[in-house]
């Protein structure tokens, strides 16, 4: 579980114990690792890393072990602001978290799940794939999660018969720090329609929470689907696919 620390991630993790399953809990903050951590109250290792960093991503695979499910939920919402003003290493280091980090983990931990023939692999994206025109002053993070819903419906296709699963999962508009930032934080360098929209949501209560969000995936895990995208119940996306 990639991202475990807070928001969505920590939701899954939660989730995912109640199941009964073991978790290995991902993220870069040692603190909130261990807070949700707690709160599983079940199996779960810490193993805080940089998935910006190739090297770290490896040993994050080496030191879980064995892996049955892995959500690759961990992301950046940022650089934001007009694309002639984004730095392109914070470009490139988002792609490194959100596309290549993801294919990366895949990569070291499929062999095992190809052996074992079983695996279910989750790919958060967002509603910036599904009507890429919206995140004005997004670039960034509507081409990493367009990447990785191409990423994930190839692989699934590669994969057909073998036991293991590929899906996409749009989470909804839910009540995060990242939608907190997309909203009044970095995110205020998009395109002020951005801000409004999200600030509109937010007062008419639209959000998801946390846990509904991950409840939306959670139903949906163990089946055999593949190849799937998955939304959460979400009013808003729908909203926007229809403005755009
Ligand atoms: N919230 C929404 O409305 C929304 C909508 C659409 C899609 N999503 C997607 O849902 C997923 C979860 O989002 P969220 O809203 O829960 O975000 P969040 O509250 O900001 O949590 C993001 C998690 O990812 C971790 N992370 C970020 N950069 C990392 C890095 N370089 N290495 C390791 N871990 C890293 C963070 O921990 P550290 O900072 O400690 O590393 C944190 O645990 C993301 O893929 C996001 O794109 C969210």
């Amino acid at each position: 579980m990639t991202g475990a620390g807070r928001g969505i991630g920590r939701a899954l993790a939660v989730g995912l114990a109640a199941e009964g399953a073991d978790l290995v809990l991902v993220a870069r903050s040692r603190d909130q690792l261990e807070d949700t951590a707690a709160l599983v109250g079940t199996n779960a290792r810490v193993i805080p890393a940089d998935l910006g960093d190739l090297a770290q991503v490896a040993e994050v695979a080496a030191e879980a072990g064995p892996v049955d499910i892995l959500i690759n939920n961990a992301a950046v919402p940022w650089p934001a602001g007009p694309t002639a003003t984004v730095d392109p290493a914070e470009f490139a280091y988002a792609v490194a978290v959100n596309v290549t980090a993801v294919a990366a983990l895949t990569i070291h931990l499929l062999p095992g799940m190809l052996q074992r023939g079983w695996g279910r692999i989750v790919n958060l994206s967002s509603g910036a794939a599904q009507v890429p025109a919206f995140l004005n002053g997004g670039n960034a993070y509507t081409t990493t999660k367009s990447a990785v819903e191409g990423h994930s419906v190839n692989l699934a296709a590669e994969l057909a018969d073998t036991g293991v699963t590929v899906n996409i999962y749009r989470p909804g508009t839910v009540d995060t720090s990242m939608m907190t930032w997309v909203r009044d934080g970095g995110g205020r360098r998009m395109d002020p329609k951005v801000h409004e929209f999200f600030a509109d949501v937010q007062d008419r209560g639209d959000l998801l929470t946390p846990d509904q969000s991950a409840g939306y995936l959670l139903a949906r895990l163990a089946g055999d689907d593949t190849g799937q995208t998955w939304h959460a119940a979400d009013g808003v996306i729908a909203e926007l696919a229809e403005e755009s």
